[in-house]
């Protein structure tokens, strides 16, 4: 099974959007295996976007990532890493669909609210990064049987 990791980034923990943001993963039917308000590193930042270094906004990018605090998620789920990307929407909110979060809630490319793991390995990768394991929970939900045959 597919886990993915799912942050509410700064701005959108500033502008109140983090219950509206968890609530449309949890309608979907993923299901949620750690959850944390975190105040990141610069190191962890880096670490996190290393893919990243050396593009021009990799420093205003860590600067706002690290500007307040996040909400670190990990959800899990048959394909959970591409549907969430999905519901997120493109990087650039003014070319996501509307219906996702960020084609409905942001703006800006360097304001986009939320991140998604890109791969089931970065996914892995990005848990193992943000979480301990003893913050992640194992659980049966009770809507189990009704969500998958
Ligand atoms: P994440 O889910 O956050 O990883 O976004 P993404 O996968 O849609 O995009 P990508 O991994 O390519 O870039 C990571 C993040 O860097 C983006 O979400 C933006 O916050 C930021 N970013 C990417 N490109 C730009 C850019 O051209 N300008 C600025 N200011 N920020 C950028
Ligand atoms: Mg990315």
């Amino acid at each position: 099974v597919d886990q993915t990791y799912i942050m509410v980034k700064p701005d959108g923990v500033q502008r109140g959007l983090v219950g509206e943001i968890i609530t449309r993963f949890e309608k979907k039917g993923f299901k949620l295996t750690g959850l944390k308000l975190f105040k990141c590193s610069k190191d962890l930042a880096e670490e996190h976007y290393k893919d990243l270094k050396g593009k021009s906004f990799f420093p205003k990018l860590i600067d706002y990532i690290t500007s307040g605090p996040v909400v670190c998620m990990a959800w899990e789920g048959v394909g959970v890493v591409a549907s969430a990307r999905k519901l997120i929407g493109s990087t650039d909110p003014l070319q996501a669909e509307p219906g996702t979060i960020r084609g409905d809630l942001a703006v800006q490319t360097g304001r986009n609210i939320v991140h998604g793991s890109d791969s089931p390995d970065n996914g892995k990768r990005e848990i193992g990064l943000w979480f301990n394991e003893a913050e992640l929970v194992h659980w049966t939900p009770a809507q189990a049987a009704w969500l998958r045959e």
